[in-house]
């Protein structure tokens, strides 16, 4: 049976505020979610340090997180960032060999290039895959890139510029046949579709709870298939991704025998908090119910674009598009400043203002977005 979108939608209260199409750059806030900050704060006053339920708050993330990528406990590290856990996997990668090209693309986030960048000082050496001239990526445009000298190939899943999906499938074909790894930066489709790490069949997995996983900023997670863990010793290190935390030891590093060892320090005990109540949530509508229902959102957006005779430049296929619909505008800045004074929450990157969808949204967001837009075609349209 579909969720109930309709009741569900009353749960965040910003929506009868606002037109809140920004879930790509930050979730509206559940209720669920800011009681259980709340929770956390009523424990400091009431209790001070409580330890021991922060842990289990660190781990239930954990679990949660597992659940949602359908991957084990043992193969989820939390981080306080992707830029965190790429690092920390980055540093236990060995580019002094002929084996040590890392492929990335066009549409990549700038940390899932920076940090490959910054391994050219170890060996590495990074080969971008452009856009062709639809400014997609096809995955035949990767088989050029790919090759025996090829360690890893680190791409996103969906484009934080312009709301493509790669196809990953294909990717991760040409990648195995070349005895290469992959990494997917999931963060831009985490929660909005249904990702199923094992199905897909990547190695690593990045992505961070403040968007569509209806958390908060601060947390992240980092997937590591577990017949990998053991031959992965991270320098980029810390106490929490240690064997045996409670040891204190000071005389050696005996990382953890699962991906904990990509962890650092302390846990940001209130994130976790935030974290746990949003991906609960999350669990409870669905993702497979909420993948489809992104999905009719989007290209009902879409399509009534193209009615207003400013179609964006996202890709139609469901196959080929996350829950971003990319508008092209002369001054995306100055779009988004405009539908802000309509009470309507986008964002931009470079010349394209970004609708981000999620399953809270409904028509009357669709209609009053694109009403605005009509509105405003004449001043932003590109010429
Ligand atoms: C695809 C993608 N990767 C990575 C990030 C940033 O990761 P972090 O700030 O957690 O390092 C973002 C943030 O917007 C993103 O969209």
């Amino acid at each position: 049976m579909e969720p109930n979108f309709a009741a569900l939608r009353k749960e965040f209260p910003v929506l009868e505020r606002k037109t809140y199409l920004n879930s790509g750059s930050y979730c509206a806030l559940a209720n669920d979610v800011k009681a259980s900050i709340e929770a956390y704060m009523d424990d400091r006053l009431a209790i001070g340090a409580n330890w021991d339920v922060w842990v289990t708050k660190n781990e239930s993330v954990r679990e949660l997180t597992a659940k949602l990528l359908r991957a084990t406990p043992d193969e989820i590290a939390v981080t306080a960032s992707v830029s965190a856990g790429l690092n920390s996997l980055a540093s236990a990668l060995d580019f002094s060999g002929p084996r040590n090209k890392v492929v990335s693309s066009d549409f990549e986030f700038p940390t899932n290039a920076q940090i490959w960048y910054a391994q050219e000082s170890r060996g590495a050496k990074v080969v971008r895959v452009p856009r062709d001239a639809s400014g997609y990526i096809p995955a035949e445009s990767f088989a050029a890139a790919i090759d025996e000298n090829t360690q890893l190939v680190a791409i996103t899943h969906v484009c934080f510029r312009n709301g493509a999906k790669l196809e990953i499938p294909e990717i991760v074909r040409l990648a195995r046949a070349n005895g290469a790894k992959v990494l997917l930066d999931c963060y831009q489709a985490v929660g909005s579709i249904d990702i199923d790490v094992k199905k897909l069949d990547v190695d690593f997995a990045v992505g961070g709870m403040l968007k569509y996983l209806l958390g908060t900023a601060g947390i992240g997670f980092m997937y590591v298939r577990d017949s990998f863990t053991k031959s992965l010793v991270p320098t980029n290190s810390g106490w929490f991704a240690q064997a045996d935390i409670p040891a204190m030891d000071i005389t050696g590093n005996h990382p953890h025998p699962s991906a904990r060892r990509f962890e650092a320090g302390t846990p940001a005990v209130v994130n976790c908090y935030a974290s746990e109540a949003g991906l609960k949530f999350l669990l409870d509508v669905g993702t497979p119910a909420i993948e489809k229902r992104n999905f009719a959102l989007t290209r009902r957006c879409m399509e009534q674009l193209v009615d207003i005779g400013w179609p964006s430049i996202t890709p139609t296929q469901d196959a080929r598009r996350g829950a971003t619909v990319a508008i092209p505008s002369r001054d995306s800045a100055g779009l988004s400043r405009e539908l802000i004074k309509r009470d309507i929450v986008t964002s931009y990157r470079d010349n394209n203002l970004r609708a981000s969808f999620h399953f809270y949204n409904n028509e009357a967001d669709i209609e009053s977005f694109v009403g605005a837009m009509k509105d405003l075609r004449s001043e932003f349209a590109p010429r």
